[in-house]
């Protein structure tokens, strides 16, 4: 049987998730009819692949499993029975949400909302962090040739999360304010970048001085560490009572700043819960301060697209720590386990 070399999971949890990780070779992807394979150039670490390691996943596990959620490349071959997707040889980013394709949410376009919702680098789909992946035919995207494959491969995962928090979900819009935590994170660096773009007031909270300093080179107005109930305080009064919304990723560590720095009738939207997932829940601010707490889980295909589009008028430049070889996976891994990384860390299989 052909094989590829890939990145992946060979024992799931224990103490050290990281010797879970196997640079290799595994079995070519089969090609399914309705399915493509794609010729991966970058692909991108998501927080998503070290759940994987350690053992989190909303589905049963198996190993070995490959890793990864996001890839840009090179449409290889098409299944049987595809119609109308990019032909071979088109440079496409591949949208990693998989729904079942017959309920009412995949049917409206919101795969993202189906109760049987997988993502590529999940069981029983093969993962992004590989030279060949399968990929539903219709989750191909076409790239435009201004938009390099390295910044692609930052969009279908962090990119996409930080865009339908700000516009769907907190429906942020221009002269608006956003409270955006943990701010050195995939996802919180992208929607510092992308909130900058669209306008909205960026205020971002760090444990790092550095990555406070990233923030507000990335546009933010001011930074402060997630501790720091002077600053909190002190933001609070400026934006008069709050900001309209605050980009919740961490968890436990920063919600009840959360729930301090959002205006009456504000909205948090969470998206992931890094430090953990049971922070008390203060319902009483909850309700005495009217707030909505919304919850968001990766985009649909068309807000893939827009990104794609903002990316091609060079208006959106993803913030990239480092492009590496799938060779270098350990390094990039332990990065994003220690919280070292500034933005997306992308491996390049070619
Ligand atoms: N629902 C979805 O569709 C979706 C999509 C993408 C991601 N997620 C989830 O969202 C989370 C972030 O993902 P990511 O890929 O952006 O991860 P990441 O790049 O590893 O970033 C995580 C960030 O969280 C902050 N953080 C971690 N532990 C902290 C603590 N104890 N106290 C304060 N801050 C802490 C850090 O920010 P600082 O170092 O700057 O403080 C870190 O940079 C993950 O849990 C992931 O699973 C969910
Ligand atoms: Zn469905």
């Amino acid at each position: 049987m052909a094989s590829v070399r890939a990145v992946y999971a060979r024992a799931f949890g224990g103490e050290d998730p990281l010797a879970n990780l196997e640079v290799g070779e595994q079995p070519e992807p089969e090609l399914r009819p309705g399915w493509a394979l794609v010729r991966v150039t970058a692909a991108s670490l998501n927080h998503h692949d070290l759940w994987t390691l350690r053992g989190v996943s909303s589905r049963p596990l198996a190993a070995p499993q490959v890793l990864g959620c996001d890839a840009a490349g090179r449409v290889e071959a098409l299944g049987e029975g595809v119609e109308g997707a990019p032909p071979p040889g088109t440079r496409v980013v591949c949208h990693s949400v998989i729904g079942c394709g017959t309920c009412a949410s995949c049917r409206a376009g919101h795969p993202n909302l189906c109760h049987r919702l997988t993502l590529l680098g999940e069981p029983p789909h093969g993962g992004t962090l590989a030279e060949l992946v399968a990929v539903p035919a219709a989750n191909l995207v076409p790239l435009p040739d201004t938009v390099g494959d390295e910044a692609a491969a930052c969009l279908p995962t962090a990119y996409l999360t930080a865009y339908r928090m700000l516009f769907t979900r907190a429906g942020l819009r221009p002269g608006m304010s956003v409270l955006v935590q943990g701010a050195g994170g995939g996802v919180a660096s992208a929607a510092i970048l992308l909130a900058t773009l669209a306008g909205i007031e960026v205020h971002a909270t760090s444990r790092d001085p550095a990555k406070r300093r990233l923030a507000e080179e990335m546009g933010a107005r001011g930074s402060f560490a997630p501790d720091d109930r002077a600053a909190a305080r002190e933001l609070s009064q400026r934006t008069r009572g709050g900001v309209d919304a605050v980009l919740d990723t961490v968890g436990e560590a920063t919600w009840e700043l959360s729930l301090r720095a959002v205006r009456p009738a504000g909205v948090v939207v969470v998206a992931g819960a890094t430090s953990g997932a049971n922070p008390a829940a203060l319902l009483n601010r909850v309700f005495w301060r009217q707030l909505t707490v919304a919850g968001t889980t990766m985009g649909t295909r068309a807000e893939l697209e827009r990104l794609v589009g903002l990316c091609a008028s060079a208006l959106l430049r993803p913030l990239i720590d480092r492009v590496m070889p799938l060779a270098e996976a350990r390094s990039a891994f332990a990065d994003l386990a220690s919280g070292r990384q500034r933005g997306k860390l992308v491996l390049a299989p070619g």
